[in-house]
């Protein structure tokens, strides 16, 4: 797998993403161009149905574009293929959902350890880093409660420990406070503002919280499809 070493480590081009409804055609992403750099948070805000969802889709190799091309850590996707694209979204992405996606049945502990299960990290490792991971992100104390066990907020927590277990490049979270009350949606936002300075990562997050704005480096605003920087 090719790899350029660059201080951009998400570079969106001309990106087009259409979906057909019934006979007509949605316009998503209309011609979408951004950068973010190494170790930037960059917040992403819009209404809802000005296509974040499907543009942070494509950025974490979840969804191709109908055009355009999309750099990630520099890769380009488009040369990827279906196992590239696996390995990438595994081993240099955490995914942080809304609805925070940890696996009931699994404890706190066990779900920060599926991606090293994933990539087959060694036991001992592994263990150590969830236990470094959630004390990270305040919930050392909680390792062994299962998320109906815990507060959403909590259950955040536990998402953006899992989604930093595999030390990806980027985090990619698609409203991450969009279920918490505002007070806990701003510790979940501060959580991400000091792991993307502790952990070096890079981080785009969308939001319609303009509360929120505030801890980004950078706010870009989608509106119909299209990008206004601000
Ligand atoms: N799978 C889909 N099929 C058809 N239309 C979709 C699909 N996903 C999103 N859309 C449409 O694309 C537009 C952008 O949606 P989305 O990316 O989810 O926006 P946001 O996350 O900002 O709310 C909306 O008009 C939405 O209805
Ligand atoms: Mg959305």
């Amino acid at each position: 797998m090719s790899r350029v070493i660059t201080e951009t480590m998400v570079r969106v081009e001309d990106v087009h993403r259409s979906y057909s409804r019934g006979a007509a055609a949605v316009h998503a992403l209309r011609g979408v161009s951004f950068e973010v750099a190494r170790g930037e948070l960059v917040a992403l805000k819009g209404r809802s149905g000005s296509g974040k969802t499907t543009l942070l889709n494509i950025v974490g190799g979840l969804d191709t574009p109908d055009r355009g091309s999309v750099t990630v850590d520099g890769r380009n996707l488009a040369e990827l293929g279906e196992n590239g694209l696996l390995e990438l979204r595994r081993d240099r992405i955490g995914f942080v959902f809304q609805s925070f996606g940890l696996i009931p049945i699994l404890t706190a502990a066990e779900n920060v350890g599926v991606p090293m299960r994933l990539r087959r990290t060694d036991a001992r490792e592994r263990e150590e880093r969830v236990e470094l991971l959630l004390g990270l992100v305040g919930l050392a104390e909680h390792a062994a409660q299962r998320p109906g066990e815990l507060s959403g907020g909590q259950q955040q927590r536990v998402a953006v420990a899992r989604a930093l277990a595999n030390r990806p490049a980027l985090i990619v979270a698609d409203e991450p406070t969009g279920q918490l009350d505002a007070e806990t949606g701003h510790a979940v936002m501060e959580l991400l503002r000091a792991v993307v300075r502790s952990e070096n990562v890079t981080a785009l997050v969308a939001t319609h919280d303009t509360t929120l704005l505030d801890l980004a480096d950078r706010v870009l605003e989608l509106a119909d499809g299209e990008i206004a920087e601000h």
